[in-house]
């Protein structure tokens, strides 16, 4: 069982849209999978419920709610045995605590980051704690980050690649800011379910993160 966390303590900035997107893609792929909201808004299990029966399943649990057992234990038992691909939305304001039970047992990370310095330098202090708190290198988690609701061309994009050029993470794919986004998540879809040639170039970004989250981190590294 596969398990990528889509975490960003910064609220809003793509993690419930990733996520969801993600879960949409592995299940049109025949991919048995299951997206976990940890998030108390319930944004993802909302996106799970619009998704009509006729689409291939994504089974969502609310990883919010209190079981007898452990966190983990309750929501695992909640997914079918067969899962092979786990997705994690996480929500806002992860705590220390919190941050290390959403790191048990994940194999990568997607940090979504709006182009805005705001944002940026919130990401620049998270990415801080995960790497020393999260440990995330000597678990042999990878982390890459995907610019989220970018306008190309400006000044505020300019900037964000600037400083993701220069971090040692690697800077996986860029998603455009579009209302496609915001209908796909109306209809519990993902951006590669709309039938129309106008997310062509969508698609393409995510490629991106597709092959990365496929790649294993000893060949990443020697391919550079
Ligand atoms: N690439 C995009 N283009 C246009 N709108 C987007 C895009 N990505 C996200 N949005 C919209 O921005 C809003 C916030 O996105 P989303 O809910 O995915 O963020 P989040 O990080 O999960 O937020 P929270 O921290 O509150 O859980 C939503 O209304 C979503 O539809
Ligand atoms: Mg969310």
């Amino acid at each position: 069982m596969n398990r990528i966390l889509v975490l960003n303590p910064k609220g809003g900035c793509g993690k419930t849209t990733i996520a969801t997107n993600l879960a949409s893609y592995y299940a049109c792929e025949g991919v048995v999978t299951a997206l976990l909201d940890y998030d108390p808004q319930g944004s993802s299990v909302r996106w799970a419920g619009q998704r009509s029966g006729d689409k291939p399943p994504v089974h969502c649990v609310n990883a919010c709610e209190k079981h007898k057992t452990t966190m983990t234990k309750s929501w695992y038992l909640r997914i079918p045995a067969e899962t092979q691909q786990v997705i994690i939305d996480a929500p806002a304001g992860v705590s220390s605590a919190q941050l290390q039970e959403y790191l048990r047992n994940v194999n990568s990370i997607i940090i979504p980051v709006m182009p805005s310095s705001i944002d940026v330098h919130a990401m620049a202090r998270f990415i801080e704690e995960l790497l020393l708190k999260g440990k995330v290198k000597q678990r042999g988690i990878k982390v890459g980050i995907v610019a989220n609701r970018v306008k190309a061309k400006t000044n505020s994009y300019k900037s964000l690649t600037k400083f993701l050029s220069a971090i040692k993470l690697p800077f996986v794919t860029s998603l455009r800011d579009t209302q496609y986004y915001v209908g796909a998540a109306e209809h519990g879809i993902g951006i590669h379910e709309i039938i129309t040639n106008h997310v062509d170039v969508d698609r393409e970004n995510w490629k991106n993160l597709y092959e990365w989250l496929q790649t294993p981190e000893a060949l990443r590294h020697s391919t550079g």
